[in-house]
C-alpha cells in the first residue's frame, strides 16, 4: 500500500510507515525567496542564503499548494524572505485558497502596496502577519537596518484593517527593545490587530551570531513576563498575546516546531523539504526536493523526517524522562549547535549535564556591553559583516 492522499485521510497506513506520523501536518512554511530588503540581525532564515536563480517556479509553487492540500494539510504561512518580492505571489495565493488551504502572509510589508494587498485578499489570502522591529521608528529602523520601514508597516497596520482582514503584528523581543515593550502592546491594540506575539528571540542561524546583541539580562526578561500576563489579563476579548520565553532563561525546553517531523514542513526557496527551517545546520540529513518526490512522499518517509521522528532516537536523560512526549527534547539544531550532537538533550533543559554552563552564558552575554549587529545580508560572515 501506498502513502496516498486517501490513504493519509483516512489513517489507514502501510507496515513500512512510521505511525508517529500518521497524520497530516498542521502547516506548510512555504520561504517563497530569501530576497529581502531589511536586514534584521535575528532572522530565522540560514545564513547561507539561497539565491534567487534556484528559486522553484510558479508552476511548481502551485503544485506544492495542491500537493499540501491534498495531504490534508491545513494553513499555509507564507513567508520568506519577504514573500512579497515574488510577482507571482497572486498566482501563488489564488491556487492555495483553491487547494482548501488558511493563507497566511508574513511579511515585512516594506515592498506592499494597497492595490496589490487587496488583490490578495480578494484572491483568497485570509490573514496578515505583520513584523515590527520596535514602537521607536528611529530605533526600529535602525535593527531593520531600513530607512522609513516603520512608517511604511504603520500604513500597511491600516489597510490591512481597511480591507477587512484578520492582522497579527509579530514583534521579536531583545535587549535593544525591550523596554519598550508596554508600548508595542499598546500598538498592537492601537492597529486594530487581534493577535500579538510577543517573540523573545532564539538564538539559531543569524541570531546565534548576535546573541550578545540581542540576550537580554534575565531580570529584564522576568519583568516582560509580568506585562504580558497582566496585559492578556486586562486586553481578554481584545488581544490575543502568543509569549515566545527565551530557552536561556526556560527550566524546560519548547518541543520545537512541535515535534520533529509531526506537525510542520518547510520548503525553502529551491524546494528543499525540511522538517525545521534550520534543519540543514545539521549533519547526516538528506533533504529531499519537491522537485522530485511528492510531499505526502517527503512528509511518510523521507530520511530527514524520519531521523528524529517520534522518541526513538533519544539519549538519556531524555530517554527514560516522563517529559518526552511533551517536548521531545527540545530543539535538535540548538542540541547540535551547542554540544555537536543533534541527539543529545537540549542544554536548554535543566536536566542536560550541560545546561549550567550554558544558561552562564546568557547572563555575561547580557551584562556585556552590546556589540554592533551582524546584520543579515547574501553573503554576510563575521568576518565581512557589520
Ligand atoms: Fe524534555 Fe529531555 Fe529535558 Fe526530559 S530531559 S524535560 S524530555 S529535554
Ligand atoms: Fe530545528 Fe528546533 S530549529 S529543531
Amino acid at each position: 500500500m501506498s502513502d496516498t492522499i486517501q490513504e493519509t485521510k483516512t489513517g489507514e497506513f502501510s507496515a513500512d510507515v512510521d505511525l508517529s506520523c500518521a497524520r497530516a501536518p498542521v502547516g506548510l512554511l512555504a520561504e517563497l525567496t530569501h530576497r529581502c530588503p531589511l536586514q534584521c540581525p535575528y532572522c530565522s532564515n540560514p545564513v547561507e542564503l539561497e539565491r534567487v536563480n534556484t528559486e522553484l517556479s510558479t508552476e511548481d509553487w502551485k503544485r506544492v499548494m495542491r500537493e499540501a492540500g491534498e495531504l490534508g494539510i491545513l494553513q499555509i504561512h507564507l513567508s520568506g524572505g519577504e514573500p512579497t518580492a515574488r510577482r507571482d505571489l497572486e498566482e501563488i495565493v489564488e491556487e492555495a485558497a483553491k487547494a482548501g488551504l488558511y493563507t497566511n502572509l508574513i511579511t515585512a510589508g516594506v515592498l506592499l502596496k494597497r492595490e496589490r494587498l487587496e488583490k490578495l485578499r480578494d484572491l483568497g489570502l485570509d490573514h496578515v502577519q505583520l513584523s515590527i522591529q520596535d514602537v521607536d521608528a528611529e530605533n526600529a529602523n535602525r535593527i531593520a537596518s531600513y530607512k522609513g520601514g516603520a512608517e511604511k508597516k504603520h500604513e500597511v497596520t491600516k489597510w490591512v484593517r481597511e480591507l477587512d482582514m484578520p492582522l497579527t503584528i509579530n514583534a521579536p523581543i531583545h535587549r535593544q527593545n525591550i523596554d519598550n515593550l508596554p508600548a508595542i502592546i499598546d500598538y498592537a491594540v492601537k492597529v486594530g490587530a487581534g493577535r500579538l506575539e510577543v517573540a523573545h528571540i532564539q538564538y539559531y542561524a543569524w541570531a546565534l551570531k548576535n546573541r550578545a546583541a540581542l540576550m537580554p539580562t534575565k531580570e529584564a526578561f522576568m519583568k516582560t513576563a509580568e506585562i504580558v500576563n497582566e496585559a492578556k489579563e486586562r486586553l481578554k476579548g481584545i488581544l490575543v498575546i502568543d509569549f515566545v520565553v527565551p530557552d536561556y532563561y526556560a527550566k524546560y525546553p519548547k518541543p520545537c516546531m512541535g515535534g520533529w517531523g509531526r506537525g510542520i514542513i518547510n520548503v525553502t526557496p529551491s524546494g528543499k523539504v525540511l522538517p525545521c527551517h534550520a534543519a540543514e545546520s545539521l549533519p547526516g540529513l538528506e533533504f529531499d526536493n519537491v522537485r522530485d518526490r511528492s510531499l505526502s512522499d517527503i512528509w511518510l518517509k523521507g530520511q530527514a523526517f524520519e531521523k528524529y521522528r517520534g522518541t526513538d532516537w533519544m539519549k538519556e536523560p531524555c530517554k527514560s524522562c516522563p517529559r518526552k512526549e511533551i517536548d521531545f527534547g527540545g530543539c535538535r539544531c540548538q542540541a547540535f549547535a551547542l554540544t555537536g550532537d543533534a541527539a543529545n538533550t537540549d542544554p536548554a533543559c535543566s536536566l542536560s549535564p550541560m545546561h549550567e554552563e550554558w544558561a552562564q552564558v546568557a547572563t555575561e552575554e547580557s551584562h556585556t556591553e552590546t556589540p554592533e549587529f551582524i546584520f543579515r545580508r547574501m553573503g554576510s560572515t563575521p568576518a565581512n559583516a557589520g
